[in-house]
Order: structure tokens, then sequence, then C-alpha cells
């Protein structure tokens, strides 16, 4: 069965089923789907997961934002990727906290630009999405996340992966978490079912250690008392009634069909461009030659400097028209000849 049809029907069942879904959540969030997510847990980090260690949250953005609140204050220095999730440069704007970015390339994050960093700076905490990266889709290789972990721990710094879509792994290479690398040492995990269901629910979570959950909570409350118990609902009859792996299955096949339509058309329109090896997630990027200058200034408020070398595509949607405006408006390149 397609997935909006298993939408439909569990939503049909829930409002026949289920009184309670009118009234609020508790701030920490649903028990069922707490303890159904650490089973998924259980397995996807091979670590023995607490439903006590699972906060639900209005999706990995609400999560960015509260662990950025608990974990620093305006003028801290804190650590992330460059370029990273544009979601989560806007948190760290409005906290005030000051950025010390770490390039990352086609293998991960620059280790010695790390740990140079890191030892002079002691960032409160350092964010990264290893896996399926946003905006680049790069993912770092188990002997570098090894190597990442041993710096971290070297330093005692505090880790938040954020993990949206690892599911969506289109090669046999098993990315290991940081979490279950390091038996959840330093590490905060951030999941959410937006790109495995769908995004208009903003259902995410955060497990952490105990103290941290307590304080999360209070910024919880604060931020949005609850998340809405329909939804949370929803998402756990959803677990319950249907096997998610059979919904990734459907998505990586429809998402593979899209990377290849855009390849192949964008390579018709456009001289000297390239693609970026995807090997899972949402993001592909379209590299654009570096004697090209962008035609308008850049969002300095989203996107870092080494966002004008490449274009992201977003291999959910086939969207290529709207590409091929992109790349002119942005980048005025040649179109190859027709003739
Ligand atoms: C790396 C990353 N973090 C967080 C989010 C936001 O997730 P959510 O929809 O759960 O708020 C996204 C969404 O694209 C993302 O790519």
């Amino acid at each position: 069965m397609i997935q909006e049809e298993k939408i439909k029907q569990c939503l049909r069942e829930l409002v026949d089923t289920d009184s309670d879904i009118y009234n609020y959540a508790t701030p920490k969030g649903l028990k069922e789907l707490r303890v159904n997510i650490a089973k998924y847990l259980d397995k996807k980090l091979n670590s023995k997961v607490n439903e006590n260690n699972i906060l639900i949250t209005s999706g990995s953005q609400q999560s960015i934002y509260l662990l950025s609140r608990v974990l620093s204050n305006q003028g801290d220095t804190i650590a992330s990727e460059e370029p990273t999730f544009f979601g989560a440069i806007a948190v760290f704007k409005e906290i005030g906290v000051e950025v010390l970015t770490v390039e990352i390339n086609d293998d991960g994050i620059n280790l010695n630009e790390l740990r140079e960093k890191i030892s002079s700076s002691h960032p409160k905490f350092i964010y990264v999405v290893p896996t399926f990266h946003n905006p680049t889709g790069i993912s770092w290789d188990n002997t570098q996340r090894k190597d990442f972990l041993k710096i971290i721990n070297e330093y005692g710094v505090t880790v938040i992966e954020d993990d949206p879509c690892s599911e969506l792994n289109y090669t046999d290479d098993d990315f290991k978490t940081l979490y279950e690398l390091n038996e959840g040492k330093n590490i905060i995990y951030l999941g959410t079912f937006s790109k495995l269901i769908c995004p208009s629910l903003s259902v995410g979570y955060i497990l952490a250690d105990n103290a941290i959950i307590e304080r999360l909570y209070e910024y919880k409350l604060l931020n949005d008392m609850n998340t809405s118990l329909f939804i949370q609902k929803f998402v756990n009859l959803y677990l319950e009634k249907y096997n998610i792996v059979e919904d990734i299955a459907m998505k990586k096949a429809q998402y593979q069909k899209n990377a290849r339509l855009i390849k192949e058309k964008l390579s018709n329109e456009f001289d000297n461009i390239s693609f970026s090896n995807m090997r899972g997630g949402l993001f592909m990027t379209v590299n654009i030659p570096k004697s090209v200058q962008p035609t308008s200034p850049y969002d300095t408020n989203h996107y870092d400097a080494r966002m004008q070398d490449f274009i992201r595509a977003d291999v959910s949607k086939a969207n290529i028209d709207e590409l091929v405006d992109t790349i002119n408006i942005k980048y005025k390149l040649k179109k190859r000849s027709t003739s």
C-alpha cells in the first residue's frame, strides 16, 4: 500500500476509536510513543534505550532550539560543520552564540581544523549531521567518525548528532551513528518523522541523559507546552499498524529515480556542471564551475560562502524546472546548444 493510503486509513481509525485526541499532551510526550521510539532506537542504535531518556518535540528544528537554549547562553562559543543546516544557523543567530565553523569535504569533517579549534576555544557543544548532511548530502565514513570521537572524548565536548534520514541509505555501507560508536557518551541524538513519514507532522525526539531531559522539559513548557496529542497519537498508531521499513524502501526507490531524472535533464540543459555522488538522503549537489559568479547576492542569514559553488537539489521532489530556473537566474550559466 502506498504511504498516502496508509496515512488516510490511520487517521480514520484514530478519529473513530480514540476520544482522547482532543486533549492536551504532557510536555515530555506520549508515553506509548516514547516506548515505541525507544524500541526502534534499540535496534537502530544497537544500544539499550529507555523511554525516560526521550523527549518528544515538535520536530528536529525545535530540538535544536531547545538544546541550544539548555546547553549555551548568549556570547558562548559553540561549533558546527560548514556548511550546515540553515535551520540550525538561524537558531544560533537568535541565541547569540559565536559559531566556530569546521569545514567538511567529501570524506567528512576536517579533523585537523576541528582539533585546532576546539583545543583553543572549548565550545559548549558541536552540532553535526554526519549522515546524508543537509545541504551537501555528504556522509562521514566510519573511520572518520571514530577519529572524530577520539578528539571529542579527549576534550569532553558534547555532540548534538542530528540524524533526520540515515534510514534512506542507497548503498550497502553501514554508516554507524556517533551515538552507537561512542555508546551514548557525550552524544545527544536527534530524530524526526518528517523524512520517514511526512514533514507536515512536525514530530521529532531527543535522546539524552536524564539531567538534560529534565532541563529540556522546562524549556519545552516555555516554548510550546506540548507537541499536539492528536499528531503524537497518529504517529504512534502508524508505527504500530505499519512496517515503516516498507515505506522507506518505496521512498528510496522514488528518490533515486528522481535523482537520475534531475541529473539527466540538467546535464542536457547546461555545460560544465557536475553532481555529487549521493549515497543516501534527500540532497544531491549540483556543482557550478568556480569561474561562474552568482548573479544575485547571497542571503547570508541562511547560507555560508561555500553555497556559491553548488545548488542543493532535493531528490524527494522532481522539481526540475525550478532547478533550471535557479541555475539560470543565479548563475546565468550557458545552456547546451540543442543543434
Ligand atoms: C539536518 C536537519 N535537521 C533538522 C531538520 C528539521 O526537521 P523537522 O522537520 O523535524 O523540524 C531538517 C529538515 O530538513 C534537517 O535537514
